[in-house]
């Protein structure tokens, strides 16, 4: 379901970005036309035809793939810069000592699931992969809270009472980036709730399940900076 929301989600961004001169590496997996030679749109994997699965075929670059840094969006694509200064007060920003006492990967999903504030779980996030990746934290045990955490505005409704774009008041381009800064946010959330809801059971998982797990949530806390950035940009918050 991830890669299918993740296909989803790199499609869209696909289609929403200015076209850039190359188009930055957005994507995960090369996708092929339903139906052509070879056609597979489930990257995670695919079965032959004798019916075996078989393991996605990108699957081992991206586990080798070093911390990714590009978490701003610039004129030609994902960019790296450094972390913005007026962030670093700001709850989890760079260097918060809360961020030091955290010791296992699983404390450390539990901490983005009781998050509120989307720009705080997107900054964990990375910091918890980056420690991870360092092998600074085993991944340990932690319960997950019964639903992830969500700031007060905007309130949270049911389907139906969305507005329609013409009644939001938002641009189109505003509106479509909010909705995919909602898929994105509630990946992040999804991702780390794998993580801290199997903890228990990591023994018999082991840990690659758990390192993909937060390479996923790590990504996907890029793609949600990339929507915010935009949306401030376009006066939006
Ligand atoms: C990050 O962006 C730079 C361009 O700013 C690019 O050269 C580099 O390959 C990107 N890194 C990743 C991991 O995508
Ligand atoms: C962060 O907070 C400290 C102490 O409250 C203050 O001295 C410092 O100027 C603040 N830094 C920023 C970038 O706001």
């Amino acid at each position: 379901m991830f890669r299918q929301l993740q296909l989803h989600i790199h499609l869209c961004l696909l289609n929403l970005a200015p076209a850039p001169a190359s188009v930055p590496r957005l994507r995960l997996f090369s996708l092929k036309r339903p139906g052509g030679k070879g056609a597979h749109l489930s990257p995670s994997s695919s079965a032959t035809a004798d019916g075996v699965p078989r393991p996605w075929f990108g699957l081992h670059s991206w586990r080798e793939s070093p911390l990714n840094e590009n978490r701003t969006w610039g004129a030609d694509g994902p960019q790296h810069s450094p972390p913005d200064p007026s962030s670093s007060n700001a709850t989890y920003g760079s260097g918060d000592p809360a961020l030091d006492a955290v010791s296992s990967l699983a404390e450390f999903g539990a901490l983005v699931l009781s998050t509120p504030d989307p720009m705080a779980k997107a900054r964990v996030s990375h910091v918890a992969f980056a420690r991870w990746l360092r092998r600074k934290v085993p991944v340990g045990e932690f319960r997950p809270p019964d639903r992830p955490a969500r700031p007060s505005k905007p309130p949270l409704v049911s389907m139906r009472d969305v507005p329609a774009p013409k009644n939001s008041g938002l641009p189109l381009n505003a509106y479509m980036l909010h909705n995919l800064a909602h898929v994105e946010l509630n990946a992040i959330d999804l991702a780390w709730d794998t993580v801290v809801r199997f903890s228990p059971l990591r023994e018999a998982l082991g840990e690659q399940f758990f390192s993909d797990f937060a390479h996923v949530a790590d990504e996907e806390s890029r793609h949600f900076s990339w929507c915010a950035q935009r949306l401030a940009e376009l006066g939006c918050r």
